[in-house]
């Protein structure tokens, strides 16, 4: 099965082609990354009116890349939420006026769950090999850092959440706090990269015996020490600020799979990205790590074509499916 994908949740425009739910035939991502980096986060209806001008384009440029014809595909899929309302209603709306065109049917997706079927994309899985349930899945994204039980295709169990910010967010705020770029994560990683006397800061919550995160406190730790410090080594600091954060994904992210029994540990979200998190992770698990390369952990239309061939691959896929479909900002998974 065929499924064009559709991605417009926050500040990235992207379509993809994936047949059955693994090959990607194409995909196309356009960053507004400069448009809001001068505002040092993403602006909403900026956002929004960008989707609006790239939509078309980058639809026509995943179709040619792919080689298919619109005739040539399945089903559409597009992420229904959660994200920013402005955003999520351009990809709806588009994606809703090509399923009428076509005859197809449309299938709204969880960004989250997209997150997660972006392991599945991998190449060189073997199709036949399915990793082990119950998987431990951490999301750590711009928007959500949350620890979830997949207990099998479909079904989450929700174990813990971040109290406050989002670990992506946090990033973001780290690298503000430092003078460095947006987003922060790629740039907290580019400068602490080989860093040998990373500042020491403490990891929140480490061991309070949940499954919960906070991040909020770390971010004023490390404004209070740069501010205190007037100058800061912007290197050991951020490779300080890296360690605390990660050290404490790692030890909840492996304290769910010892209490679960889980046979594996998924990674998803942009900070998933993070090459120190990948190796810290990878390190300690007694389990295998389940972990998309990184351009497949930011955000991207493969995964929501992706999800949607599994969401769906027991029902019956007719046009005119979906065309109710709203987009749902606040949408959970678990
Ligand atoms: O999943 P994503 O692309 O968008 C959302 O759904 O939010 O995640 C974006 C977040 C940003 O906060 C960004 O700073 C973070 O992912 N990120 C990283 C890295 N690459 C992206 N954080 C840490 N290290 C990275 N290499
Ligand atoms: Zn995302």
């Amino acid at each position: 099965m065929r499924v064009l994908g559709i991605e417009t949740s926050c500040d990235e425009t992207a379509v993809s082609v994936v047949e059955d739910g693994r090959r990607v035939l194409t995909s196309i991502v356009s960053s507004q990354v400069e448009l809001h980096s001068r505002y040092g986060g993403v602006v909403p209806e900026v956002a929004s009116r960008q989707h609006v001008l790239s939509m078309l384009p980058i639809y026509r440029q995943a179709l040619d890349g792919a080689g298919v014809r619109p005739s040539g595909l399945d089903a559409i899929a597009v992420t229904r939420g959660p994200g920013l309302a402005g955003a999520l209603l351009v990809g709806l709306n588009f994606a809703k006026g090509l399923a009428v065109a076509l005859g197809l049917p449309l299938i709204g997706v969880n960004h989250l769950e997209g997150h997660v079927y972006a392991q599945w994309l991998e190449e060189g899985t073997d199709p036949a090999v399915e990793p082990g349930f119950p998987l431990v899945v951490l999301l750590v994204s711009g928007g959500h850092t949350e620890l979830l039980l997949m207990e099998e295709h479909g079904r989450y169990r929700l174990l813990g959440l971040t109290r406050d910010d989002s670990a992506g967010e946090a990033f973001d705020k780290a690298a503000r706090v430092l003078g460095l770029g947006f987003p922060g994560g790629p740039e907290i990683q580019r400068v602490a990269a080989g860093v040998a006397d990373a500042e020491p800061f403490p990891s929140p919550m480490l061991r309070d015996g949940t499954l919960d995160f906070s991040f909020s406190g770390l971010k004023t730790a490390l404004l209070h020490r740069a501010q205190a410090s007037g100058a800061p080594p912007v290197p050991r600091f951020a490779a300080g600020f890296q360690r605390a954060l990660v050290e404490v994904l790692v030890v909840k992210t492996l304290e769910a799979a010892r209490r679960h029994n889980a046979k594996g540990v998924l990674l998803g979200g942009g900070v998933a990205a993070n090459a120190y998190l990948r190796e810290q992770v990878r390190k300690r698990s007694p389990v295998p790590v389940l972990v998309p390369r990184p351009a497949l952990c930011t955000d991207n239309g493969a995964m929501i074509a992706g999800a949607a061939f599994f969401m769906t691959r027991n029902m019956p896929l007719n046009p005119g499916l979906g065309l109710e479909l709203d987009a749902v900002p606040g949408l959970r998974l678990g």
